[in-house]
Parts: structure tokens; C-alpha cells; sequence
């Protein structure tokens, strides 16, 4: 029996629906494969923050740092000022495990609804490798004379060799693990002359460890236009924080939209996090109608990260299934409730 301690953070919202899916589809497969999930349940975000002023305490970190891995659901307040929860939990949890590698899958399953007229599931699939803990994200930068008209502000692209490298390094390596036969560097090379002729020369630098995959390189306003026209370019896309925050949701919505779309931030020597990437959705909160499936993505990642491979599959090959029976993607549309699509998902899987 191998033993897995993971930290739920259901958050706020609907974190904590779609994170009951995804434990009850773990809690009921678990056994065939000879893993027991021992679970523990974290109240940090939102809610928390407006009753304590807390954001991470040293507390959560140790008890997110102890365990082998974690499975958010979302934060975000209605009631509380933008960025604050952002910067303070997110961010701040991302760089505290220095999970330097956001891994976000956009794949189109069979009878998924995509905007794209006349994509099918075959040109839609490629993985986006977005850097995690720098860039124009790192927090460097500030405010002269601040609430004057000679104000300045600043925000300053950090861009080191050490990060590029283990990020860029991570996508060859993701490319060559999962068959995949091309990497694209999106960038801007031709405006951050600095910082993304770094990026560029470390790309063609360690690509030449691996003569098997094919290199491309493609401006990030380019990739944009070719996510929409012709996804089927697309195997592997490595990038900077903020062109990957922007062409994943993008990607998200070619997929079918935020009810399957997951994400990792992923430590590959360290505790590492998996999220639906759809927030908190207040609107829908506490009606059993969001739609769970990217949650239980999420889990299918992690459970991959953890090493079961053949498990993850198993999940997403589950969460497929169930796709193509609902009546949409979309959070009380799908014709199913959110504990009924957990189910679904379940009855396409052996739970022995
Ligand atoms: C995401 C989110 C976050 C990000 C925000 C909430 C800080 O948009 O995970 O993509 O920009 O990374
Ligand atoms: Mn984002």
C-alpha cells in the first residue's frame, strides 16, 4: 500500500463542490491501484482572510510543505480587493514551493463544443509549459510619488538564467516523456530585446540535446492568431509568466471553456499544486451546478505527478467519457448536477 498525503484547499466559492468530486472519485479508485490518500483539509483564502486578516500563515506552509501534494479548488473573494488574495496566497504559495513549472494541458475531448468552426479533437492538443516565479510576476517595482500627478511606477521584468533554464530544460523533457514531437518558444524577441534574447539563445542552447524534437519559435501576438486559425501547430508551447497566463486562457476557451480546463504548478523535486483553472464563481456557488470535471483533471495531473501514470489515464479517460454525455461544458447547462457528473465519472471507472 503506498501512502500519499495530500492538502486540500478547497477555498472559496465553488472550491469546495468540485473538490468533494475530485476526493470522492479518489477516495473510490484508490484501492485498485494500491494507494490510500490521506487527506487533510486546509481553510486558507477568501473567507478565511475576512474573518482573520490571514493570508499564509507559517502553519500553512508547514502543513502544506509536509504533504506530497495539493489539490486546490479556487480562491477569490467577491469582498475582497483584487490582488490581495492573488499576490498573497497564490502567488505567494507558488513561489514559497518554488513551483516553477505551470502546466497547462488545452486539449479537445470528442464531443467537446469548441468556438473554433470546424476544429476536431486532432487539432486541438498541445501542452502550454509557462514559467511560474518570474518575470513581470516576481513583484519587482514601486511607486515614486505615489497619488501625485508626477507619479511613477515601475514593474520590472525579472528574468534569470537559473529559472529560463529549468524551465525550458522541463519542456524537452515533458516533449520527450510524452511523444510529443515539436517545441514552440513563444516570446517577444523582437521588442524585449534583453530579456527574450535570454529565453532565445538558452531555447536553441538546449535543444540541441534533443536532435529528436523539432524547435519553432513563434512571437506571442503570432501564437495568439494561430491558437484560433491553426491549433494544430501545436505540440509543446514554452513561455514566459505572463504570455502564459494570457495564451492558457485562451487555450481554456479552444478547449471547450473552464469546466475541463486544469492546471499544475509543479515542483518536480518538491510539493507541487493542482487547480482547476476557473476560480471561485460566486454566481453558481452553492447550487450543485458548477461543473466539476476540471477538478477532477486537476486530480488526474497530480495523481500522474505522483508517479501513477496508468491512474491518471484512468481518470481521463473517465473524465472523456462523461464529457460526451453531458448537454454542455458550461456550469448549469450540463444537464447533470455536480455531484451527478462525479458520479458519472466514477461509473466509467473500476472502482476495484
Ligand atoms: C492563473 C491566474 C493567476 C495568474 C492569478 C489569479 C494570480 O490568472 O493561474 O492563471 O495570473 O497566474
Ligand atoms: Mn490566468
Amino acid at each position: 500500500m503506498k501512502n500519499f498525503n495530500i492538502t486540500l484547499l478547497a477555498g472559496d466559492g465553488t472550491g469546495p463542490e468540485v473538490i468533494n468530486e475530485a476526493v470522492k472519485v479518489l477516495q473510490k479508485t484508490q484501492a485498485k491501484y494500491g494507494i490510500n490518500f490521506n487527506f487533510t483539509e486546509n481553510n486558507l483564502g477568501g473567507e478565511r482572510y475576512l474573518k482573520s486578516k490571514e493570508l499564509v500563515t507559517k502553519k500553512d506552509i508547514q502543513e502544506l510543505g509536509s504533504s506530497d501534494s495539493i489539490l486546490l479548488g479556487a480562491i477569490g473573494h467577491p469582498d475582497v480587493k483584487p490582488g490581495i488574495l492573488e499576490q498573497g496566497i497564490l502567488l505567494k504559495l507558488r513561489k514559497e514551493f518554488d513551483q516553477y513549472i505551470n502546466l497547462r494541458p488545452v486539449v479537445l475531448y470528442p464531443g467537446v463544443e469548441t468556438p473554433l468552426a470546424n476544429k476536431k479533437p486532432e487539432d486541438i492538443n498541445f501542452t502550454v509549459v509557462r514559467e511560474n516565479t518570474e518575470g513581470l510576476y516576481a513583484g519587482a517595482g514601486g511607486f515614486v510619488h505615489y497619488g501625485t500627478e508626477s507619479e511613477v511606477a515601475t514593474q520590472e521584468s525579472i528574468n534569470t538564467y537559473k529559472a529560463i533554464h529549468r524551465c525550458i530544460l522541463y519542456a524537452f523533457e515533458y516533449a520527450k516523456d510524452n511523444n510529443r514531437k515539436k517545441v514552440t518558444l513563444c516570446a517577444k524577441t523582437n521588442v524585449l530585446t534583453y530579456a527574450h534574447d535570454l529565453w532565445e539563445r538558452i531555447f536553441y542552447d538546449i535543444a540541441k540535446d534533443y536532435p529528436e524534437i523539432e524547435t519553432d519559435y513563434a512571437h506571442v501576438d503570432a501564437v495568439c492568431m494561430w491558437m484560433v486559425k491553426n491549433p494544430e501547430w501545436f505540440d509543446v508551447i514554452v513561455t514566459d509568466n505572463m504570455f502564459g497566463d494570457i495564451i492558457t486562457d485562451l487555450g481554456a476557451m479552444i478547449q471547450g471553456g473552464m469546466g475541463i480546463a486544469a492546471g499544475g504548478n509543479i515542483n518536480p523535486e518538491g510539493v507541487s499544486m493542482f487547480e482547476p483553472i476557473g476560480g471561485s464563481a460566486p454566481k453558481y456557488t452553492g447550487k450543485n451546478v458548477i461543473n466539476p470535471l476540471a477538478s477532477i483533471a486537476a486530480a488526474s495531473m497530480m495523481v500522474t505527478q505522483l508517479g501513477e501514470v496508468e491512474y491518471g489515464k484512468e481518470i481521463e479517460n473517465a473524465i472523456i467519457t462523461t464529457a460526451q454525455k453531458l448537454d454542455s461544458l458550461s456550469a448549469g447547462k450540463m444537464g447533470l448536477s455536480t455531484s451527478e457528473v462525479g458520479d458519472t465519472v466514477l461509473e466509467s471507472m473500476q472502482t476495484k
